[in-house]
């Protein structure tokens, strides 16, 4: 199921190669790395993204001004990925995958944003990150949660088993599909506390027609989904020896994790 997930990614990103807007954006950057670092804070640093897809993050890093990002991404999605970097002097992509990331022990930051739910055993992949920090680096991880979920999850999980098995087309079918209820879901959001009104109006409306049809393709696709609780999310990074792990409930439906390398 592992290498089926990865496949799966290497043909969604071979069909949605661009990263423009604010999908793509230094704003959502920082969003994604609130409250915890503040964009400014990476200048300068040497970093790795572990699971970088079609290089949006990696983009988003070189525009934070890092001084040199490894990006990491094991599947067909590499070549888009190389094509995709906007400054490709300070850029290091290795097709391998996160597990296989090499023990360098000087980077100041590491990165794994939407990456270590998709993966069934992601213990060696924090294990690997920790080898590759510094001491006092840090490695900041973004997951899907469980808490704050429960009603999409209900809807999505049995879809996914459908969906995860249908060839691109009627995927792609389903998606223009349920992009309308969705569009007047966000619009509702303004009138009523609906379920994940938080994440609606803060990021679904502000990316494009294109990238929000992305996104219900990105929770269609994927043979391997975890959604992971408060207490899953802290123990990803404490059992991998991290210190000061600290976690927030970003948008009220995901867990953004950070932790020190002693
Ligand atoms: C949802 S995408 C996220 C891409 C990027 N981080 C972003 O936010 O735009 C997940 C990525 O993780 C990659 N991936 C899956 N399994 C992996 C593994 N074992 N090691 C590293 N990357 C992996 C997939 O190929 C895919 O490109």
């Amino acid at each position: 199921m592992k290498d089926q997930t990865i496949k799966d990614f290497g043909e969604q990103w071979l069909r949605y190669t661009d990263n423009e807007g604010y999908y793509g954006s230094l704003e959502l950057l920082s969003d994604i790395l609130s409250p915890f670092l503040k964009s400014d804070e990476i200048r300068g640093c040497t970093v790795a993204e572990i699971g970088s897809g079609t290089g949006r993050i990696v983009n988003m890093l070189l525009e934070a001004g890092v001084n040199h990002v490894i990006a990491i991404e094991p599947s067909d999605a590499f070549e888009v990925l190389c094509h995709n970097i906007e400054q490709p002097e300070k850029a290091t992509c290795l097709r391998i995958k996160g597990d296989q990331l090499p023990a360098y022990q000087n980077l100041d930051y590491i990165f794994s944003i939407g990456v270590l739910h998709h993966i069934p055993d992601p213990g060696p992949v924090v294990e690997a990150a920790f080898k590759a920090l510094r001491p006092g680096g840090r490695f900041l991880v973004w997951l899907y949660g469980k808490e704050g979920n429960g009603l999409y999850l209900a809807l999505i999980r049995p879809l996914r088993d459908i969906t995860k098995r249908l060839p691109h087309f009627m995927l792609a079918s389903l998606v223009e599909i349920l992009y309308w209820p969705l569009a007047l879901y966000i619009k509702l959001c303004h009138w009523l506390p609906l379920p994940l009104g938080e994440y609606m109006s803060s990021i679904l409306e502000k990316m494009s027609p294109e990238k929000r049809r992305l996104i219900i393709y990105d929770q269609l696709n994927p043979s391997y989904t975890k959604y992971y609780t408060r207490r899953e999310a802290e123990k990803l990074l404490i059992e991998g020896k991290f210190i000061n792990v600290r976690i927030h409930h970003r948008h009220g439906y995901s867990w953004t994790v950070i932790g020190e390398k002693p």
